[in-house]
């Protein structure tokens, strides 16, 4: 029975999918090699965001899952790491010791191309992997849309301890939030990122009406929505970062450079399916292509 409903839902999925053209598509064809992430063919940046002197190479992964959701036939996941090393210079007089880094961005996203106007919905599944659990005692981005002058996250997937704004209870839990400079910043969903299986995501992005919605679901489960279509201030374009950039504790006013890390960490987050649609003639968010 199971089975029948999965099936014929692929099928209904497939069918109505083409309605949506694809924006960009991060997914990872199954016959990558981590050495594939350091090449210009890669369909990802391959000099950012990562530690200094670090290829893609040594940072990336490919664990044993069942496929995402969102991933065709002949993609896989793929697992993004950090550890002592993942230590971000953008420049010489930059050197970000305060975080831990390594974010994916897609190529076809410039900073001011098309992936952030009009109406978009952001596709991807993450997972835990408990050979390199994160530290819940600290906060870390997971998903975040960065503006293109730097200045701020217009939407956000985080974990862990959330610095400033509204903590969940739990610290073993996942919240989108809103742009991270309105005050307070919008928690717009938060849910318990349970072990051994795929978190969903779906953010429809409304860069006309500056509005942001989230649909969700787990493992094999068809996207729901799980949030109204809030205000949220998406202005500023930018790009979309898929990884783990892992906060301080304490730093005061720089935490870019300030504030205590632990050593010899060893931690992951696997993702599925990275891919955008444009969803200006349709919803499509409870669909996979
Ligand atoms: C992996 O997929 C199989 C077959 O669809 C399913 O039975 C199993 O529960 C899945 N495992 C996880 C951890 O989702
Ligand atoms: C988690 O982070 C806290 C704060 O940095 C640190 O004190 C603790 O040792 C870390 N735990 C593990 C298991 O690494
Ligand atoms: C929205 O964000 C932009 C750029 O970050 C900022 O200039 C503008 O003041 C913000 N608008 C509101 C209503 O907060």
């Amino acid at each position: 029975m199971a089975r029948l409903f999965y099936l014929s839902s692929a099928l209904l999925s497939l069918a109505a999918a083409q309605k949506c053209p694809i924006q960009f598509d991060g997914r990872v064809p199954a016959a990558a090699t981590p050495e594939s992430f350091d090449a210009n063919s890669s369909p990802y940046n391959p000099g950012y965001v990562l530690g200094q002197n670090l290829k893609w190479s040594s940072v990336l992964q490919f664990p044993s899952v069942n496929s995402s959701l969102f991933d065709a036939s002949g993609t896989k996941a793929v697992e993004v790491t950090i550890d002592d090393k993942s230590i971000f210079a953008p420049s010489a007089d930059n050197v970000q010791k305060g975080f831990r880094r390594a974010e994916l961005l897609p190529t076809s996203v410039t900073g001011t191309d098309p992936s952030t106007t009009g109406q978009k919905t952001m596709h991807f599944s993450v997972m835990k992997d408990a050979s390199r659990p994160l530290n819940s005692s600290h906060e870390y981005q997971l998903f975040f849309l960065e503006s293109n002058d730097y200045s701020t996250n217009q939407v956000t997937l985080k974990y862990g301890t959330i610095l400033g704004g509204a903590k969940p209870s739990d610290a073993d839990t996942l919240t989108v939030t809103g742009n991270v400079n309105s005050s307070p910043v919008q928690n717009i969903f938060s849910i318990k990122f349970t072990p051994g299986v795929w978190h969903n995501f779906g953010l429809a992005l409304n860069f006309n009406s500056r509005t942001t919605q989230v649909y969700y679901s787990t493992g094999n489960n068809p996207l729901a929505s799980v949030s109204k279509a809030v205000s949220n201030n998406l202005s500023g374009q930018g790009q979309y970062h898929f990884g783990l950039l892992k906060k301080p504790i304490g730093g005061g006013s720089d935490i870019t450079r300030n504030g205590y890390q632990p050593s010899n960490i060893n931690e992951g987050v696997i993702f599925g399916g990275i891919f955008e649609e444009d969803s200006s003639q349709n919803a499509c968010t409870s669909l996979k292509p």
